[in-house]
């Protein structure tokens, strides 16, 4: 078909609703495009036809009320739609595109899978507090349109001793059942509790089975874990990962581009940047965001629109100190 046909057969397909159709032809664009060695385009063209197919898919299959954890699993697992972005992240460009082929991967996974090729689901964040890991997998929810499912490992200990290994099974079984981010937080939280005497034998078997259930799963669903300590992690841990992928505290332009973006509804004119820059050095991206933010505040509740120097290097003193404890 030449340009003009494929027009014709958009806006028909849009007039009459036919919303497969309309997608069905941005893809015969997409393979003609490519035909004429424009890959880019063609592939941006795929891009955005995956992703409203994606969208489509998730809304339509959202349950209502959304599908909260029951019974047991209730206590171990937070369900929540996640609105957060992958540009609204400030990241060195190497992570971005890290998490970028995650995203590309798994909006593309049929492609991927017709060739027998699986995409990249079990992913390992490492990295200080503060560095952004909880903020990555919300932004792959997000980004993905898919549900966020939070799981706790501290309550599993806790609140399950002696029988995780089960519990742990329940939350590999609704991977399965409903696609999803799969959240492991505080992961260190069982390499942090292995001095508890007590606790050894029981933490052992949780870091045994989710090891076990890791390595079997091949669900669709991504499974994300974050640890802030990963020299108190078993090596055969990583081994199961298809990324590891490392935070570290901001580097110069990084922790700028926090600030600007945080105060970028304020006027900033004159600012002197590399001077607020250097004194934040030391602080991580979420002190970063949260002195920003405080200087907001400041400026809102004194009825400016300008956000002043000492507004922003009192903030950052002040989350200085009190993290300096
Ligand atoms: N790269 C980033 N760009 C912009 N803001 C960020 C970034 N990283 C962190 N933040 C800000 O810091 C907050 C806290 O980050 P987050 O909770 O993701 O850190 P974390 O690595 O999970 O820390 P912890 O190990 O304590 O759980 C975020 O909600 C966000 O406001
Ligand atoms: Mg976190």
């Amino acid at each position: 078909m030449t340009a003009s046909k494929h027009l014709i057969a958009l806006l028909r397909s849009h007039i009459d609703g036919d919303n497969e159709q309309f997608l069905s032809v941005a893809m015969q664009v997409a393979a003609h495009e490519a035909r004429l060695g424009h890959g880019t385009l063609a592939q941006q063209l795929r891009d955005i036809v995956d992703e409203a197919r994606m969208r489509k898919a998730t809304r339509s299959n959202r349950p209502v009320p959304l599908a909260q954890p029951k019974g047991d699993l209730a206590a171990l697992i937070s369900a929540s739609y996640s609105d957060t972005r992958l540009s609204s992240m400030v990241l060195p460009e190497a992570l971005s595109q890290r998490l970028k082929r995650i995203i590309t991967e798994q909006r593309q996974h049929h492609r991927l899978l017709e060739h027998g090729l699986r995409p990249r689901r079990k992913i390992l964040l490492v990295g200080p507090p503060g560095s952004g890991k909880t903020m990555t997998a919300a932004a792959l929810a997000g980004e993905l349109t898919l549900p966020l499912f939070t799981v706790v490992f501290e309550s599993l200990i806790t609140r399950f001793m002696g029988e995780t290994a089960s519990k742990l099974r329940q939350v590999f079984d609704a991977m399965a059942e409903t696609r999803g981010v799969y959240f492991f937080d505080e992961f260190d939280a069982i390499g942090a509790r292995r001095a508890e005497r007590n606790d050894v034998g029981e933490i052992r078997r949780v870091l045994n089975s989710f090891l076990q259930f890791l390595e079997k799963d091949d669900t669709d669903s991504l499974i994300i874990a974050a640890t802030n300590h990963p020299e108190l992690l078993d090596p055969a841990l990583f081994r199961r990962f298809d990324d590891i992928i490392h935070y570290g505290l901001p580097d110069p332009d990084i922790s700028g581009g926090i600030l600007k973006a945080r105060l970028s509804g304020f006027d900033t004119k004159g600012m002197r940047w590399k001077e607020i820059i250097e004194a934040s050095a030391g602080l991580s991206q979420a002190e970063i965001a949260r002195a920003a933010e405080e200087a907001a505040k400041r400026a809102i509740l004194d009825d400016r629109t300008t956000v002043t120097r000492q507004d922003l290097l009192a903030a950052i003193s002040e989350r200085k100190t009190s993290t300096s404890h």
